[in-house]
Parts: structure tokens; sequence; C-alpha cells
């Protein structure tokens, strides 16, 4: 039978963070043996919000050697860069005529966008979920793997699809958003105020390059509070992300331990400590990202390597992309 097929990106708008592994790059690795997959570097997306590109190049190297250093295998899958593939390019240009001023003006990440960067509202900026669907069909995917706050961009990318079947003929699979477990994920920043991002909040962002000392320190600063005031308590958002966290990079027993410590806290009688529970999670985030860090430092320091990967992955990426454009080209009725 023949292997699903699956995509997912990456924007080189900085350094990659616990989010990034956790909601994306943790589930590239488990699927690389089981999917036909394709990853990339979204060097197009991050020119919608960074039309500065003097650090371009070396994001996306180090986006690539930090994905490596995570475990993905480039012989396993095609990991390539999205601008090598400028079938791409043609896609999101039809895809275009069939998305709609209003629908794109009410993406949350477009008003959000427009808040942050008001002096660059850009018409790249206002269709990049329309070029990310096009990333995402042009190798006729159905799984995508991405964090909880890529949901919209899965549900547009779908509707493209659909209306293009509707309208030219059944080209496309619809594409889901995909985690292993039923939810997708969603890291926080340390601080408790909005998700873990690249470039935003860099004190509340654990990243993978991060060193041992910079995660003792940034985890110790992050936000806890009194304790719960009643037995078996709803965990507040900020302490929740703390015990995802440990259950990420902790043992079981360990995470176990301060669950039942959580839950037998109440006001007056406060088991649980969030001082040693801070102090564990740095020790296990320590151990977890020392590896990786060190792995894509070796990676890094060959940059001829890195080269070789990319050219191997486009062509890997084009030789899908360019058959699904055959077939929109001739759905649309451009074979002349
Ligand atoms: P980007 O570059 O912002 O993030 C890359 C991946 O990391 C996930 N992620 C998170 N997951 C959980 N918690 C967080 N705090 C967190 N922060 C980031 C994201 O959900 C994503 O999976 N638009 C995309 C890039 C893209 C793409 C695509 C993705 C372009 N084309 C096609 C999938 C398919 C983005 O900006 O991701």
């Amino acid at each position: 039978m023949e292997k699903e097929v699956v995509v997912s990106g990456i924007r080189p708008t900085g350094f990659l963070h616990l989010g990034n592994y956790f909601g994306a790059m943790r589930n590239y690795v488990r699927m690389q043996d089981d999917f036909n997959c394709y990853f990339f570097v979204a060097n197009w997306h991050s020119l919608t919000t960074h039309p500065d590109t003097r650090e371009l190049k070396n994001s996306v190297y180090r986006v690539i050697a930090e994905n490596i250093a995570c475990g993905l295998d480039p012989q396993k899958v095609a990991f390539y860069v999205q601008s090598d593939i400028p079938e791409i390019a043609e896609l999101y240009l039809y895809l275009n005529m069939l998305s709609y001023k209003g629908e794109l003006e009410k993406t949350v990440t477009f008003k959000e966008k427009v808040r942050l960067q008001p002096e660059n509202v850009n018409a790249g900026l206002l269709t990049y979920p329309v070029l990310q669907a096009a990333d995402i069909i042009i190798q006729r995917a159905v799984k995508v793997p991405v964090g909880k706050d890529q949901e919209q961009h899965l549900e547009m990318a779908r509707n493209f699809a659909d209306r293009f079947n509707y309208r030219y003929g059944d080209v496309f699979p619809l594409p889901y958003a995909f985690n292993y477990g039923d939810e997708l994920i969603r890291i926080m920043g340390l601080d408790g105020n909005g998700k873990m991002s690249k470039s935003e909040n860099q004190n509340a962002t654990i990243y993978l390059a991060d060193d041992d000392e910079l995660i003792r320190k940034k985890i110790m600063k992050a936000k806890t509070d009194q304790g719960p005031e009643t037995p078996d308590s709803v965990k507040p958002d900020y302490i929740q992300n703390l015990f995802t966290m440990m259950k990420l990079v902790s043992s079981a027993d360990t995470l176990a331990k301060f669950e039942a410590d959580f839950n037998a806290s109440s006001q007056g009688n406060c088991i649980i400590r969030y001082g040693d529970m801070k102090k564990q999670l740095a020790e296990d985030m320590v151990q977890f990202v020392k590896p990786i860090r060190e792995k894509a430092a070796d990676l890094l320091a060959n940059p001829d390597e890195l080269h070789r990967i990319i050219k191997q992955g486009a062509d890997k990426g084009r030789a899908r992309a360019s058959e699904t454009l055959t077939m929109v080209r001739n759905a649309v009725g451009l074979n002349y």
C-alpha cells in the first residue's frame, strides 16, 4: 500500500524553541518511518514579516541543522527549502484566484500581524495562508503535523483545495492538521503570556540553542503562584504548562510525584513545592536540550554538508511537486 503523504514547514525567523519541537519537530521524527514525508524551511513565508534578509541564510541553515539534530533523517524524508521548489509559487498563483479578500482579512494571524507591524501590511501577509495551502497540496499531502496555532491555516488550506477540486476537477486530497494523541499542542511562554515564540518574549522561551545555565535561569523564573486552594484543583494554564513540559522531558515517576503533590495541596497545606519542581524540570530540560544543541553546533560547523543536504532535498521535493503541477495545469486547461 502507498504510504500517506505528510507535509510540514517551519519559518526561519529565529532560533527554534521547545514549542516548535513539541508542536511539530517531534512528530516529524516519529512520522519519518511510517509516512512519505516532505518537510521544508518556509523562507518565502519569512519575507512577509522579515524583509531584511541579512540573517536569512544563517537561519535557514540553523533550521536544517536543528531538525537533523532532533533526529530527522534527510535520507528518509524529503527535507528542502521552500524557494527551491518553484512549483509552489505557480500553484500559489492559481490558488490566489480562488481566495477572497474578506476571508483572508478575517484570519487571526493576519489580524495579529497587522497589529504588530502596521507599517508593513503587505499583500504577501494577506495571502500567507494561500501560500501555506500551496506548500501542502503541491505534494498532495493528507497529514500536516503542526502546533495548535496553525489550526486555522489548515482549515483554510482544506477550503482552497476543495474549491480548486470543485472548479477544475479532483486533483487534491484534503489535508488535516496532525498530532499523535488527540489534541494539537500549544506550549506557552514561561511567563504565562501567550505561546512560546521565535522572535517575541525571548526570556520566556527555551531555545534549542540555549546553554545549560540559561535554561536553568529561565525555568527558575517561570511564573508560579501560592499553590492550589483546594485539593484536586484545576491547574492554572501557566502551571499546567510546567506540567506539560515535565511530561515531555522528565520520567513518568517524577511527573507522577509532582502531580500527586499538586492534587494533595490546598490552602494552608501546600505540599507541592514549585521551587523544587522547577529545579527538577530545569535539570531534566538541560539533559534534553544538551545533545540537540551540541549536535546542531557540529552540523553548523560543516556548511558544505548542509548545502549537500539542501540540494538533495530540492530534488526529492521537486519530483512530486512537478507531477502535481502537471495535473493542475491539465485540470485548469493550461496545456497547449
Ligand atoms: P512556525 O515557523 O511559526 O512554527 C513551526 C511549527 O512549530 C509549531 N509551534 C508551536 N507548537 C506548540 N507550541 C508553540 N508555542 C509553538 N510555536 C510554534 C507551529 O505550529 C508549527 O507547526 N505557518 C507556519 C509555517 C508553514 C507551514 C506550511 C506549516 C508554512 N507553510 C505548511 C505546515 C504546512 C509557521 O509559521 O510555523
